[in-house]
C-alpha cells in the first residue's frame, strides 16, 4: 500500500513537474507511456465500432436481431430461429464460442426452405471453405453467413418479406457433416 501511494505521488509529482514543459521529463516516462496506451485504446474503440456498423449497413431496429451461438461440440444453442415479420431487416448474428479453427470446426448459418436444405448442403459440400460451403449463385439460399472458426463472430441481414407464407424454412450449417447436429427451424413471427 505504501509503495502504491509512493508511486501515485511520484506520478503526481512527475505530472506536475512536466506541466510547464513542452516535452515530457524522463522521470515521467512510465506514466506518460501508460497514458498514451490508454488513449490509443480508447481512440480505437469508436473506430472499430463505426467500422462494424458500416458493414451492417444500419443498426437493427429494436427486437430485429438474434444471436445464435455455436461451439466445438458441433451445436447451435437454438433449435428455432424466430424472425419478426414486422422488421424491415432482421439481423442474425453467429458466434463461435469454441476454440477450434475454421478448417476443423467451421460453422455458418444458411437459410433456405426446409425442402431445399439437403440439396443446398450437398452442393455446398462441393464448394470450398473459402466459398463458405455454399454453391455460388445458389438461388435456394435465402441468406447465409460466412464460415467462422473458434472465437469468431459474423452476421447476416435478411429481408423478412423473402419468406413465403405457408412454407417451412430451416437454418443450418453447411460445413460437411454438420447438418445432422446443426439445423433448426426458422419461424416467422
Ligand atoms: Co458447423
Amino acid at each position: 500500500m505504501k509503495t502504491y501511494l509512493a508511486l501515485i505521488s511520484a506520478a503526481a509529482l512527475a505530472l506536475s513537474a512536466c506541466g510547464g514543459q513542452e516535452t515530457a521529463a524522463p522521470a515521467a516516462q512510465p506514466a506518460a507511456s501508460e497514458a498514451t496506451a490508454a488513449s490509443v485504446a480508447s481512440a480505437d474503440a469508436p473506430a472499430a465500432a463505426s467500422a462494424a456498423s458500416d458493414s451492417a449497413a444500419a443498426a437493427p431496429a429494436e427486437g430485429c436481431e438474434v444471436v445464435v451461438n455455436s461451439d466445438d461440440q458441433m451445436k447451435f444453442d437454438k433449435q428455432e430461429l424466430e424472425i419478426k415479420k414486422s422488421c424491415k431487416e432482421f439481423k442474425i448474428v453467429l458466434k463461435h464460442t469454441g476454440k477450434m479453427p475454421k478448417a476443423a470446426m467451421g460453422h455458418n448459418i444458411v437459410i433456405s426452405k426446409a425442402e431445399d436444405a439437403q440439396g443446398v448442403v450437398s452442393d455446398g459440400a462441393g464448394a470450398t471453405a473459402e466459398k463458405n460451403f455454399v454453391k455460388e449463385g445458389d438461388t435456394r439460399v435465402i441468406a447465409y453467413t460466412k464460415l467462422i472458426g473458434g472465437s469468431e463472430e459474423t452476421s447476416v441481414t435478411v429481408d423478412p418479406s423473402k419468406f413465403a407464407e405457408g412454407s417451412q424454412y430451416e437454418f443450418y450449417c453447411t460445413f460437411p457433416g454438420h447438418y445432422g447436429l446443426m439445423h433448426g427451424t426458422v419461424k416467422l413471427i
